[in-house]
C-alpha cells in the first residue's frame, strides 16, 4: 500500500456501522479505491476523513478550479446562515439530506444555540459518511443520524428514528444543500423534492444550494465532469432557471435564489467564490 492509498489515522479507525436494513441503497462509498463526493468534499474543506483515491482526484478537480476549496467554503457559509435563518424564523425540526460529514458549524450546534429544544436528522447514503457522522457527532442532544436516500422520500421520511425525531404536523426544515447536483434527472429528483414539500406543513422550509455551470468557461467545465464522471456520483449541474423549479409551491425568503455569497451575506468572513445557486423556500 501506497501512502496515497492509506487513509487518514481517523479514518482507518472508523466504526463498522450497523449492518444496513434489508430496504438500504446500494452503498456508494465502501469502495475506497473509487474516488466518493462526500470525502472529496471533506478534503477541499481540508479534512481529514477521506482516502487516497478520493484526494487523487479532488485535486484533479482543483487544477481544473482551483477556487472548489473557497467555493465548498462559501457553500458551508450558506448553510451556516440558512440554518440560523430557519431557527430564527421558529423552525425547531430539522431534516439534513446529504449532510455528508459533519464539519465544524455544525446544524446542530447552530439550532441549538438558538433553540436548545431544536432536534435535528443527519441524513445520507454513503455508508461511510454516516459511520463517521455517528461517531463525530456521538452523543450529541436531539441529534441522530440516519441512512437513507433523496431519492426514496417516502422510505426515508418513514424510518423509525425519523418519525421518533419529526412531527411532520409542525414546520421542518428540510436541507438540500449540495445534495441534488448528484440526483440526474434520470432518477427524478423534482418528484423527489415535490414528495418531501407534500409530506410537510405549511411554514415548513427547504433550504437548497445547488452547484451550476453558468458563466463556467465550457471546457474546463466539462474536464471538471469528467473527473465526477468516474467518482460514486456523477455531477448534474443545473442552470438557475432549473434550480428555481425545486421551489414550486413555496415562497423564496428574500433576496430570492441567489448566489451562495449573495444570500443574506452576515459579518462572516465573504470570500465571494460561489459555484452554486442558494435559497430559502417557505412552504404555502
Ligand atoms: C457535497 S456533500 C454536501 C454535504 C453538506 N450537505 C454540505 O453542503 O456541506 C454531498 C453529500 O450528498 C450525499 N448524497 C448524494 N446523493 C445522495 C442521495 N441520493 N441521498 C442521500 N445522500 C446523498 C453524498 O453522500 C454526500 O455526503
Amino acid at each position: 500500500m501506497t501512502s496515497e492509498q492509506t487513509p487518514t489515522a481517523s479514518a482507518a479507525t472508523a466504526p463498522a456501522d450497523p449492518a444496513p436494513a434489508a430496504t438500504a441503497p446500494a452503498d456508494p462509498g465502501s469502495d475506497e479505491n473509487r474516488p466518493n463526493v462526500a470525502r472529496m468534499y471533506d478534503y477541499y474543506l481540508g479534512g481529514s476523513h477521506n482516502f487516497g483515491a478520493d484526494r487523487a482526484a479532488a485535486r484533479q478537480v482543483l487544477e481544473i478550479f482551483p477556487d472548489t476549496g473557497v467555493a465548498a467554503q462559501t457553500n458551508r457559509a450558506f448553510l451556516r446562515r440558512a440554518v440560523r435563518y430557519a431557527a430564527e424564523q421558529g423552525v425547531r425540526q430539522f431534516i439534513d439530506i446529504g449532510a455528508g460529514l459533519p464539519t465544524q458549524g455544525s446544524v446542530h450546534e447552530i439550532v441549538q444555540a438558538v433553540a436548545p429544544e431544536s432536534r435535528v436528522v443527519y441524513v445520507d447514503y454513503d455508508e461511510v459518511a454516516v459511520a463517521y457522522a455517528r461517531r463525530l457527532l456521538g452523543d450529541a442532544a436531539r441529534t441522530v443520524v440516519v441512512r437513507g436516500d433523496l431519492r426514496r422520500p417516502d422510505e426515508l421520511l418513514a424510518h423509525p428514528d425519523v418519525t421518533a425525531s419529526i412531527d411532520l404536523t409542525q414546520p421542518v426544515a428540510v436541507l438540500l444543500v449540495a445534495v441534488l447536483h448528484f440526483v440526474p434527472d434520470a432518477d427524478d429528483p423534482y418528484a423527489a423534492v415535490a414528495r418531501l414539500r407534500d409530506a410537510t406543513a405549511p411554514g415548513s422550509q427547504l433550504l437548497l444550494s445547488h452547484l451550476t455551470l453558468d458563466g463556467a468557461p465550457p471546457m474546463p467545465a466539462q474536464q471538471g465532469r469528467a473527473v465526477y464522471q468516474r467518482s460514486s456520483a456523477p455531477l448534474t449541474p443545473r442552470t438557475r432557471a432549473e434550480i428555481l423549479r425545486f421551489f414550486d409551491g413555496y415562497d423564496l425568503a428574500e433576496p430570492g435564489l441567489a448566489w451562495l455569497a449573495d444570500w443574506r451575506p452576515d459579518g462572516e468572513p465573504r470570500d465571494r467564490v460561489s459555484h452554486g445557486f442558494g435559497g430559502v423556500g417557505v412552504r404555502r
